[in-house]
């Protein structure tokens, strides 16, 4: 079978970069950044980015780009017989699982456009929007209508193919990212006392920057760059050799760091403007940002535009992590894209289905003392993404080799690869230091307030 590939440069850097930018940079990275010191925390987060999320992110190409295989293939075609091939299966089953309860609050988000679109969200009392919010994820139809909407959006770009479906519909829907981002940004610095927002995302604030908000901007930084679960290395299978993985990196990162510290410059200054309370965590955007808009002239139109704008970035993450477990089945089982995509969108369905009743129905539900969607939220979250990144890491710097890492990044030569020793250096001892930080801090072991 003959393996799809990207067509074009943009074409790339819109699929990965719509990987990347997702309902973490749009959603959370504001909040942590504002709960942790502001400028404080934004510039750990790039130094995060700068020493681990560079030298995993091209190694991730990499690895995809020299064995032009799946996640699963690339560890066999490397070492073949080995336990490494357990990274890949890790990368895959936790990009799967990410996947039915990301799709759920993708699904919010869409139930969120339907209301703001016809005007129903702005006819709610500010003091009800909160309770309106839990009737909507406490329902037992629309959770789960909405989740199956996503799934089945997201099924039908990846089953027309790479270059047809992710490649084409990345390219469409990033640019429409990037001009509603710009025009709430315009509005949001407009309004009168937006620079309280201002001050609050950029005053560097050192004394709220704790060990804790320091390790949060390394995690973040790898759920933020869609590291560590396989997405990166599929995506890079099916990137050409005439490509520099380098720059595409560099890319990618910067595109996402940027978006982010725009969805906050988005975010603040209209809350602060109207003077509400910067919340945390989903009270942020369907809570208090609802009732913002219904201050603000126009407010339902902006209020619409900015829940596409998550819908979109949602929707190119959600198409990444499909495509893992796509790419692995179609190669492995020899099963063609489109009857491969049928049947993983239809058991994604039916995982998601506790995570999308763990409001309503199921919430009672609990395992280990978590709901279905804690529980998925917090296994691959905490354990599965720094366990699948430091494996994938330590497999790049010491298994296949930094040097080898090195030549693929320079395509045998055709590129220069000026920060090689740089990168090694990082890639080999710093980032895997690092990244076991983040695991032994999240599973409890590392205690810190
Ligand atoms: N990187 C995207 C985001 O920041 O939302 C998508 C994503 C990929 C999120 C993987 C979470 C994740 F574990």
């Amino acid at each position: 079978m003959k393996r799809d590939n990207f067509g074009s440069k943009l074409g790339v850097l819109a699929a990965a970069a719509g990987s990347a930018i997702g309902l973490g940079n749009i959603w959370k990275f504001p909040y942590v950044a504002g709960q942790n010191g502001g400028a404080a925390f934004i510039l750990v987060y790039l130094l995060c980015v700068a020493i681990v999320g560079i030298p995993v992110m091209v190694s991730e190409f990499a690895l995809g780009r020299k064995t032009q295989a799946n996640a699963a293939g690339v560890f066999k075609k490397l070492k073949p017989n080995s336990k490494w091939s357990i990274t890949g299966y890790l990368g895959i089953f936790t990009a799967f699982i990410i996947l039915s309860y990301y799709a759920v609050i993708a699904g919010w988000i869409f139930a969120y456009i339907a209301r703001s679109a016809t005007g129903k969200l702005a006819n709610i009392a500010p003091d009800q929007i909160g309770v309106y919010f839990e009737s909507i994820i406490g329902s037992n139809i629309e959770p789960v209508f909405w989740s199956l909407f996503v799934i089945v959006l997201t099924g039908f770009i990846v089953m027309s193919g790479i270059k047809e479906g992710i490649e084409k519909y990345s390219k469409i829907l990033m640019p429409i990212l990037l001009g509603i981002l710009v025009v709430l940004m315009f509005r949001s610095l407009t309004l009168e006392g937006a620079s309280k927002g201002l001050e609050f995302l950029f005053k560097p604030d050192f004394s709220q920057l704790t060990t804790k908000g320091v390790l949060e901007a390394l995690g973040h930084s790898f759920f933020s760059l869609s590291l560590g679960m396989a997405i990166i290395i599929t995506y890079g299978s099916y990137v050409k050799k005439d490509e520099n993985i380098a720059s595409l990196s560099l890319q990618v990162i910067l595109v996402d760091t940027l978006i982010a510290i725009m969805a906050g410059i988005v975010i603040f200054p209209a809350v602060f403007a109207y003077g509400f309370e910067p919340q945390a965590g989903p009270t942020l955007i369907f809570i208090t940002l609802p009732a913002v808009f219904q201050e603000m002239p126009f407010g339902a139109l902006f209020e619409t535009l900015f829940f596409m704008l998550i819908g979109i970035a949602a929707i190119t993450s959600t198409i990444s992590l499909l495509e893992v477990s796509v790419a692995f089945v179609t190669e492995e089982f020899k099963l063609s894209r489109k009857k491969t995509t049928v049947i993983l969108s239809s058991i994604l369905f039916l995982l998601s289905i506790p995570s999308a009743l763990s409001f309503g129905a199921l919430s009672g539900v609990t395992v280990f003392g978590k709901t279905f969607f804690d529980l998925f939220d917090f296994i691959t979250s905490n354990i599965f993404l720094p366990l699948g990144g430091l494996l994938v890491c330590l497999f790049a710097a010491w298994v296949w080799g930094a040097k080898n890492v090195a030549k693929e990044v320079t395509s045998n030569g055709i590129f220069e690869f000026k920060w090689e020793k740089l990168y090694s250096f990082t890639l080999k001892y710093i980032a895997p230091i690092a990244i076991l930080l983040i695991f032994l801090y999240s599973i409890g072991i590392v205690k810190l307030n």
